[in-house]
């Protein structure tokens, strides 16, 4: 039976484990040939295993995407290798919660290491990828950013400017490739069952799991790194065609529901020079207007 990706060659950063692992897992079973950008080698290697085992093409490539170097190493091989490229899938990205913090208070080191994992690591892939799109005649590009990009994610100013940026570049970017028949998209997750979300919520932080759900997300539940892959899958294939410049949030709707604060009690209270028009404050001045 034929693909979804029948022939084509895919690049998938951060493809080791989470979101980016499951779009390899589905790629491939699409029938492409998936070549996995990890800087992790133990998970890069398992991925290419498992993906092997299905009985699909997959190609492991050991790469930094915040080096330039080791990125423009990857794509050196994936050229060798097939001469072209169809699809790359920028998701690797890192959330430094705890060390990503207000942005008077971050670290340099940690606002460089964040920018240049999530949002430099476009620029470096795509300098080396959109050659080889254009000798396959276009392509997709698959850029990723999160619910931060729209929301802003308090204390994590660091990752909040990374996906910012790289929604407002894959803008950009859809207009000047569109002619070349390049299609340049953004996918906005949230709230999806990862290793990233479970690392950036540790024991003794004050995030409050039960009040999340129940508050923040309308559909009562985390997302499943599969509901984020189906959706690159669609924007990988030729059945989104069509679709250039877009920005997709697969959320479960959490962005239109409100932002991603934590709600401890000091957070819930607004600065005291505005307290009076709180809720409670506009109701004694309220009463204060009728009664005179
Ligand atoms: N999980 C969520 O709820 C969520 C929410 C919003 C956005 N996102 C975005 O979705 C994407 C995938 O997230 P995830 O939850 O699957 O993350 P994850 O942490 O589970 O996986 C990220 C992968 O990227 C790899 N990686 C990290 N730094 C790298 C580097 N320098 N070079 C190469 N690979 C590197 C990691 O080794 C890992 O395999 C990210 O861009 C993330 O910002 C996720």
């Amino acid at each position: 039976m034929k693909g979804r990706l029948e022939g084509k060659i895919c690049a998938i950063t951060g493809a080791g484990r989470g979101i980016g692992r499951v779009a390899a897992e589905l790629f491939a079973a699409e029938r492409a040939k998936v070549f996995i950008l990890e800087l992790d080698e133990t998970s890069g290697k398992a991925a290419e295993k498992q993906i092997r085992v299905n009985g699909s093409l997959a190609h492991y490539i050991k790469c930094d995407v915040s080096c330039y170097d080791s990125v423009q190493n990857a794509f050196r091989q994936i050229e060798e290798n097939t001469g072209k490229l169809d699809v790359l899938f920028n998701n690797a990205s890192v959330y430094l919660a705890g060390k990503d913090k207000k942005i008077s208070d971050i670290e340099p080191a940690i606002w460089s290491k964040v920018l240049n994992i999530n949002l430099n690591s476009i620029y470096h892939c795509c300098r080396f990828a959109i050659p080889l799109l254009r000798k396959s005649g276009g392509g997709s590009i698959i850029n990723t950013a999160s619910s931060a990009a729209i929301t802003g994610i308090p204390k994590c100013d660091a990752y909040t400017a990374s996906k910012g940026a790289t929604v407002a570049l894959s803008r950009s970017m859809a207009v000047e490739y569109g002619p070349e028949n390049i299609r340049v998209n953004c996918i906005a997750p949230a709230a999806i069952a990862t290793d990233m979300v479970k690392q950036s919520n540790p024991d003794g932080d004050d995030f409050d799991t039960s009040a999340f759900i129940n508050l923040r997300t309308p559909l009562r539940r985390w997302g499943k790194p599969d509901e984020v892959a189906k959706l690159a899958l669609f924007l990988a294939s030729d059945e989104s065609s069509y679709i250039n410049g877009t920005v997709i949030a697969a959320d479960g709707g959490i962005t239109i529901s409100g932002d991603l604060s934590k709600p401890t009690p000091r957070t819930l209270q607004p600065h005291k020079k505005y307290q009076r028009y709180s809720k409670k404050g506009f109701a004694k001045r309220n009463v204060m207007a009728m009664e005179q």
